[in-house]
């Protein structure tokens, strides 16, 4: 069994500005800076041979490379805040390039994803953090803003199951492409 899910990789001069944000929040669980990404959809604990299948069917992927924009800190769980994360501002290239994966996955036979796609990027897990706490941090921090960058690949990510964190594994890259017109070949 494997644990996997597509994403998106955060270019390192933008991790390390996102690691700078880290502390000043008790209960807090940061994420360290080489494992920021952004997940594309959660494909969980599957055996090899599909997890194989998974590989090879999201080669069939032939969408644009596109810009993206990490803008504003914000916290999810609301009054039992449980996360840390820096929003993205979605394009439709970004919303089309999950939606395809989420195609694509359920025709290899996965269950659909339920929850709406909300993309982020993770910075800390919440144990016991207060919502006046999170407040208190992101009144603080939470203006931050990324530079845009280039998106001109995915990933598909492993995970050590039974840790459900970090290290994450890069088990196959899957480049976007340049034109809209190379694209839609
Ligand atoms: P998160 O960043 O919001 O916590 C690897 O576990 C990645 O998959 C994490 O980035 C996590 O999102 C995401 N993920 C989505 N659904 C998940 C689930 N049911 N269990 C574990 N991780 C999940």
């Amino acid at each position: 069994m494997v644990r996997l899910f597509t994403g998106l990789e955060i270019p390192a001069d933008l991790a390390e500005a996102l690691g700078m944000l880290r502390g000043g929040l008790p209960g807090a669980r940061w994420i360290d800076a080489e494992n920021y990404h952004l997940t594309l959809r959660f494909i969980g604990d599957i055996d090899d041979r599909l997890a194989q299948d998974v590989a090879l069917l999201l080669r069939q992927v032939r969408r644009p490379s596109f810009d993206l924009r990490l803008g504003g800190l914000a916290s999810f769980g609301g009054r039992r805040p449980r996360a840390v994360v820096a929003a993205v501002e979605p394009g439709t290239p970004l919303l089309e390039l999950q939606a395809e994966h989420e195609r694509l996955l359920r025709r290899a036979g996965l269950e659909p994803e339920g929850r709406k796609f909300t993309p982020h990027v993770t910075l800390a897990r919440l144990r016991d953090s207060s919502s006046r706490q999170v407040a208190d941090y992101l009144a603080t921090r939470g203006y931050f803003r990324s530079r845009s960058f280039a998106v001109s690949r995915f990933v598909l990510f492993s995970a050590k199951a039974s840790v459900g964190g970090g290290p994450y594994v890069v088990e196959e890259a899957y480049p976007l492409m340049r034109d809209r017109q190379e694209a839609l070949v």
